[in-house]
C-alpha cells in the first residue's frame, strides 16, 4: 500500500472510472469533506443499445436513486461524488483492483493488484444473441460456477446456463407490457425458491448492468445452506440491491413488482403465485416443477369416471395431474386479474419441466366466464387446488361475487 496526495488520487479515480476498462466502483465510509445526503455511491459500466454508459446509484438509509450517464458525460457527476471525500473506495477494471483508504488525518493510502477476472473467450466460442453471452458476463458466470476460469461453460452447467438465458429472454419480452421500465424507482423482484441463486444473480446483472433498469432482488429459500452460498456469491460480486433470506415463500413481508419462481417444488410454486396475487405484483414468471398435491387427489370418481383409462397408468395419471394443476393455476391467475399465458420457454432437451406460466397484471378481476369455467372444472375433477387454499378468502370472495 502506498500513500498519495488528493490531486493524484482524483486523477487516478478519474482515469480509471472514465477509462474503457472500468467495471465498477463503490464509494463509502465517513465523508472527509463535510456532510452528504448519501451513505454510499456505486458506479457501474453498463451497455445500453450498444453504447457505453455509467450507472450511478446513490444510497441513503431508506432509498436509492439511480442515474445513467453516457460515458462521455460522466465527468461532472463523478467529480461531485469525489468531492464528498468518502473514506473508502474500491474499484475494479478489467486489469486491476484498486482500494483507497483516507485516514481521519486525511492521509490517502492506495493499494493496487491485478484483476482476478478471467480472460474473454475467443469470439467463435461465444453464444451470441442471448442475455448472458459467453465471453461477456464472465465474472458473473464464473462466480455462479457456470464458467471455467478460461471462459468456457462447464458441460455439466450447460442446461442451467441455457435455462437462465431463456428465462431472461421471457423477462425481457414482457418488461414493457408490465410497465417495468418506467416505475421511477428500482423494480422490486422476489425470486421464490431461489436455490443456488443462478436466476437471482443473472436477473440482477441483466437488469441493472445490461438493460440499465435499476432492480432490487430478493432471493428466498427455506434451505439455509443455499442461502449461505448465495450471500457469499453476491459478496464476491460486490452486488448492490441484492438480498437473500432464509424463509418459507410467503413469509417475507414484501411488495414485489415481479415474482419469479423457477422449479420451486410442488406447492411452493402455488405459494409464490399466492404471494404475487396478494401483492398485486405486475408480473409473474413461474416455471413449475414436480406436481404432487393434486395427483394425490385425482380419483376416477364422479364425472371424471369417464377418464378412468387416463388415470389407470401411473405415468398418465401424473402427466394428467401436471396439466390439470397448471390449467387451474393459469385460470386462477386470470380470475384474479392477470393476463395469463402458458408457454414452452425452452426445449425439453434442457429440462423436462419446461412450461412457463407468464402472467401480467391488468385484466378485469372475477370475469364471470372464467369463474364459471373454474367452478365447473373443479367440480368435474372433484379436487381443491392448493392455490385455492393458499389464497383463502381472497379468492373465495371473488368466486362468490361472480358466480
Ligand atoms: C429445484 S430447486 C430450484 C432452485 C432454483 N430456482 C433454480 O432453478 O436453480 C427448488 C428450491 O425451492 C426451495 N423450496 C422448496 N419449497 C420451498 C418453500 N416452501 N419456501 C421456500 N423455498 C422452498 C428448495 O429449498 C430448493 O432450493
Amino acid at each position: 500500500m502506498s500513500s498519495t496526495d488528493h490531486e493524484s488520487l482524483r486523477q487516478l479515480l478519474t482515469d480509471a472510472i472514465l477509462g474503457s476498462e472500468f467495471r465498477r466502483a463503490a464509494f463509502g465510509g465517513a465523508p472527509r469533506y463535510g456532510p452528504t445526503a448519501w451513505q454510499r455511491v456505486a458506479i457501474r459500466a453498463i451497455e445500453l443499445r450498444g453504447e457505453r454508459w455509467l450507472q450511478f446509484s446513490y444510497f441513503d438509509e431508506k432509498k436509492d436513486i439511480t442515474k445513467n450517464f453516457r460515458a462521455a458525460e460522466s465527468a461532472a457527476p463523478l467529480d461531485e461524488v469525489m468531492a464528498i471525500g468518502f473514506a473508502n473506495v474500491h474499484l475494479s477494471t478489467a486489469s486491476e483492483e484498486v482500494d483507497v483508504r483516507t485516514s481521519k488525518k486525511g492521509k490517502v493510502f492506495v493499494s493496487r493488484k491485478p484483476a482476478e477476472e478471467s480472460k474473454p473467450v475467443q469470439p467463435h466460442n461465444r453464444l451470441k444473441d442471448v442475455p448472458l453471452p459467453e465471453g461477456q458476463a464472465n465474472r458473473l458466470l464464473e462466480v455462479m460456477g457456470i464458467l471455467t476460469r478460461d471462459g468456457h461453460v462447464r458441460p455439466t452447467m450447460r442446461a442451467k446456463y441455457t435455462q437462465i438465458n431463456e428465462f431472461l429472454k421471457q423477462l425481457t419480452h414482457v418488461l414493457d407490457d408490465a410497465g417495468l421500465r418506467s416505475l421511477g424507482r428500482p423494480v422490486e423482484i422476489l425470486d421464490c425458491g431461489c436455490g443456488s441463486s443462478y436466476l437471482t444473480l443473472a436477473a440482477h446483472h441483466y437488469l441493472n448492468d445490461v438493460l440499465g433498469i435499476a432492480a432490487h432482488l430478493i432471493g428466498v429459500d427455506v434451505n439455509e445452506e443455499v442461502i449461505r452460498k448465495s450471500i457469499e456469491r453476491s459478496e464476491r460480486l460486490g452486488a448492490e440491491r441484492l438480498q437473500f433470506a432464509c424463509a418459507r415463500i410467503g413469509a417475507l413481508e414484501v411488495q414485489p413488482d415481479v415474482v419469479l419462481a423457477l422449479h420451486a417444488c410442488d406447492t411452493a410454486t402455488d405459494d409464490a403465485l399466492a404471494q404475487a396475487i396478494a401483492a398485486e405484483a405486475r408480473l409473474v414468471l413461474s416455471v413449475p416443477c414436480c406436481h404432487h398435491h393434486l395427483n394425490e387427489q385425482l380419483r376416477p370418481a364422479g364425472p371424471a369416471e369417464v377418464l378412468r383409462p387416463l388415470l389407470r397408468h401411473g405415468i398418465l395419471q401424473q402427466r394428467t395431474a401436471d396439466l390439470v394443476t397448471d390449467a387451474f393455476r393459469a385460470l386462477i391467475l386470470r380470475i384474479m386479474g392477470y393476463r395469463t399465458e402458458v408457454v414452452e420457454f425452452i426445449s425439453t432437451e434442457h429440462t423436462a419441466r419446461n412450461l412457463m406460466i407468464r402472467a401480467v397484471h391488468g385484466a378485469p378481476v372475477g370475469e364471470a366466464s372464467f369463474v364459471k369455467e373454474y367452478l365447473e372444472m373443479r367440480c368435474f375433477w372433484g379436487v381443491t387446488p392448493y392455490l385455492e387454499t393458499a389464497l383463502g378468502e381472497r379468492l373465495q370472495r371473488v368466486l362468490a361475487m361472480n358466480s
